[in-house]
């Protein structure tokens, strides 16, 4: 087996996990779902029909990652975060077939508890603080906290608050402004 599951782990037929990932306890992975290499999928996780996961993602406890949600690599979902995909649900009209897509981009963290209201891009190392909810895109690099999401400063690929003149003064590494929101250099 190249990838790991607790016993009580349930990964429909076809689910494609890709090489030293791990699954833990009374996870459900869906039959068409693709996860990559080197992830781990904590405890009581659904992962849905036709969504997709990088590589190296970790998905802390009791996440749901619904249909419409693309993780690309190394994105971090803290425990009990919620995704959602129709933007608009009513009990008594299916509305599958309006289903909007979420993209977390490579090394985004998202925060415990906080949710993602669907259609909205996350960007490459965007942090998503606890609780926050995020009812917009949020640039890469961006801090974003409360409810709804505001930014409040940017934080580097190593998790420290960047300074005013957006330099680490943990790891030194610099950004400068793009049309995305920072990137190195
Ligand atoms: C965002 C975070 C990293 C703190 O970053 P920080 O740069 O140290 O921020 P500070 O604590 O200096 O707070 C700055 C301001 O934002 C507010 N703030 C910080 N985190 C917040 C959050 N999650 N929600 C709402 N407001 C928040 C602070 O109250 C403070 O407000 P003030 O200026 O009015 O006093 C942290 O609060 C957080 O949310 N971490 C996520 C933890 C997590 O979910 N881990 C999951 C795995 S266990
Ligand atoms: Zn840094």
């Amino acid at each position: 087996m190249p990838y790991f599951n607790h016993e009580t782990a349930i990964i429909d037929p076809g689910a494609q996990i890709g090489f030293g990932t791990r699954i833990w306890h009374w996870t459900h992975i869906s039959a068409t779902a693709v996860i990559g290499e080197n992830c781990n999928i904590g405890q009581n996780v659904f992962v849905a029909d036709q969504v997709t996961i990088g590589n190296g993602c970790k998905i802390q406890n009791n996440v749901s990652v619904y249909n419409g949600v693309i993780l690309e690599d190394d994105v971090f979902c803290g425990p009990s975060m919620v995704f959602t995909n129709i933007y608009n649900p009513r009990a008594e009209i299916r509305k599958m077939d309006q289903v909007r897509t979420t993209r977390v981009k490579h090394g985004a963290t998202l925060g415990a508890n906080c949710t993602i209201v669907c259609g909205n891009t996350i960007g490459r190392y965007a942090f998503v603080g606890a609780g926050a909810v995020i009812t917009r895109n949020v640039p890469d690099h961006a801090l974003v906290v409360g409810n709804p999401g505001r930014q409040i400063g940017w934080v580097c690929q190593c998790g420290e608050r960047l300074s005013d003149d957006l330099v680490c003064l943990s790891c030194q590494k610099q950004y400068r402004q793009t049309e995305f929101g920072l990137s190195e250099g």
